[in-house]
């Protein structure tokens, strides 16, 4: 039996992980959380991608879609979170199961955080444990299997 498969992916700004606002997102780099992603689940074969731009998470969305054998996506949006209909169209459409992370708790913070538009066609939201919410959104997965 082949592995179980997973992408975890980030959006706008999470390229800046370790540098941006530490006091709210920790220190740790985006090279360090998906290192210490890949040690905690030796089993998952994981794929990451992040992107600055919607249409390039998007495509990527089709692309494993239409590759097959994901098992499912860890998504932190970014701020596209809170007013990306394209992205929310994109997970919509696809069958692969996405579950959204955040590491910080949005709701503790400004208003227009509050709002997610992609909430509603993902399985699942886990939002405020630092680089944990990563590693729930991977169990979280494998929970469904
Ligand atoms: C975030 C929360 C968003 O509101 C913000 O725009 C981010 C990071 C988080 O992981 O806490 O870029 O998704």
């Amino acid at each position: 039996m082949s592995a179980t498969t997973i992408l975890v992916m980030n959006g706008p700004n999470l390229s800046r992980l370790g540098k941006r606002e530490p006091e709210i997102y920790g220190s740790l780099t985006l090279d360090d959380i998906n290192r210490g992603i890949a040690e905690a689940f030796p089993e998952v074969r994981f794929e990451f991608y992040q992107s600055e731009y919607e249409g390039a998470l998007i495509e990527k969305l089709f692309e494993i879609e239409d590759r097959g054998g994901f098992a499912g996506v860890v998504l932190n949006a970014g701020a596209f979170t809170h007013y990306s209909i394209a992205l929310r169209d994109a997970i919509s459409s696809i069958k692969t199961p996405v579950v959204e992370v955040h590491l910080s708790n949005v709701h503790k913070r400004e208003e227009f955080r509050h709002k997610s538009v992609i909430s509603v066609v993902c399985a699942g939201v886990i939002a405020g444990f630092g680089v944990e919410s990563y590693h729930l959104g991977v169990r979280a997965i494998l929970g469904r299997g």
